[in-house]
């Protein structure tokens, strides 16, 4: 089927997309928050990278692997908002959060880090660990008036990954900019399940991966660079971002112009092979449309969960939701742990209990079944269904 064949706008027409992610002819994966189902065309592109390695061997490199970082960036930029030429990609979150680091040196008062205490842990950790920096991690409702003329960042998750609370981004950046610092916008719960447009929000930096919402797999992290300071020096830095690499020179480092600036070592050339599929799937579906999927399909959860009387973290506010609903009945992790061995992809995180995620792919039905699943469980009463090898 073609993509224009598939293009309506209904649940049916996504439903056609379906045949697409084998793993859910086997299972009822509502965990897209975590890893996104795989499409059966990755492993096609990763035979084709196996192909490349055994048959072109070391010609691979000049016949697309060394622009693969930023070949791959371009592909993750319309699905953000961003130009072509701005996006690279980088193994996680966490090492594009450094890079964006290296390109500033703390000096005087200006050295303090503000986030939200709900931030991605890792983020945390990276800025909590370097010295010479003052890190004030604040309640969600603290954030706007934290950020002071002494912030140098602020290192924000859009979608919190816990409660799914979206952040009021212009807020944030308006608040930023006005005292001089710059944003770095963590948008890993929102790429690919949230229209973004990182351009119009005016954050300064982006950062996010194709594991989740854009079902590319583990291994592709990207980073979004402001137009304007495309100039920065990363001291996170490395051969890739040289303007002539293949001269090895000796250093100090002559960064290249354009998007390769902000790259450093050998990328992981399998991984973007894996991205590449999803990345075209999310292209073509819309996330217009897969929101729209989203914000239903949440909706509908959070009725059922009402009706049974679960807690849910999760805010009711469609504008002010992600793409994941948090249900926290009596003993959720042990009912997480059954729920996993009966074939109900989802997780738990302490604080918000079980994490639902329904992607564009999923349906009525197994956002419903997984509710009365968790309900029977609750009461002591599992359905019949078989549980996994
Ligand atoms: C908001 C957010 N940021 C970052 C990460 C992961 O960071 P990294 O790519 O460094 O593993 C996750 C999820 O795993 C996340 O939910």
């Amino acid at each position: 089927m073609s993509g224009s064949e598939r293009a309506g706008s209904g649940a049916e027409d996504l439903a056609a997309w379906r045949h697409e992610f084998p793993i859910l002819g086997s299972t009822n994966y509502l965990i897209s928050n975590s890893l996104g189902a795989m499409p059966r065309g990755a492993a096609a592109a990763l035979e084709q990278y196996a192909r490349a390695w055994a048959k072109r061997g070391v010609r691979a490199w000049d016949e697309g692997w060394w622009e693969m970082p930023v070949a791959v960036g371009d592909m993750v930029a319309p699905i953000i908002g961003a130009p072509t030429g701005t996006v690279t990609m980088h193994q996680s979150v966490t090492l594009a959060e450094a890079v964006v680091l290296s390109c500033f040196e703390p000096r005087g008062p200006r050295n303090k880090i503000v986030f939200e205490d709900g931030n991605f842990p890792s983020v945390q950790y990276l800025y909590g660990a370097q010295p010479g920096l003052r890190v004030a991690s604040v309640p969600v409702e603290r954030l706007v008036d934290a950020i002071d003329d002494q912030t140098l960042l602020v290192p924000i998750s859009h979608v919190l990954f816990k409660s799914s609370f979206v952040q009021d981004v212009p807020a944030i950046v308006e608040k930023a900019h006005r005292v001089g610092a710059l944003v770095v916008l963590d948008v890993y719960q929102s790429a690919g399940v949230l229209p973004l447009d990182v351009g119009a929000l005016g954050v300064d930096f982006a950062v996010g991966g194709c594991l989740k919402w854009l079902c590319g797999g583990p291994g592709n992290g990207f980073l979004y660079v402001r137009p304007d300071l495309a100039q920065l020096t990363p001291k996170l830095t490395g051969w890739m971002a040289h303007a002539d690499p293949f001269r090895f020179e000796p250093p100090p480092i002559r960064y290249a112009e354009g998007p390769f600036r902000f790259l450093n070592g050998t990328p992981s050339i399998p991984c973007l092979y894996a991205a590449i599929e999803g990345l075209r799937i999310i292209r073509e579906v819309g996330v217009a449309r897969i929101r729209e999927q989203s914000v239903r399909l949440t909706e509908r959860l959070l009725r059922s969960i009402d009706e049974r009387g679960f807690p849910s973290i999760t805010p009711r506010d469609a504008a002010r939701r992600g793409g994941t609903v948090a249900v926290n009945p009596p003993d959720a992790e042990a009912i997480s742990r059954r729920l996993l061995e009966r074939n109900f992809f989802i997780d738990y995180r302490p604080g918000a209990g079980i994490r639902i995620s329904p992607h564009f792919y999923n349906t009525d039905d197994e956002c419903d079944a997984i509710v009365a699943e968790i309900a029977a469980l609750a009461a002591g009463r599992p359905s019949l269904r078989a549980t996994r090898h």
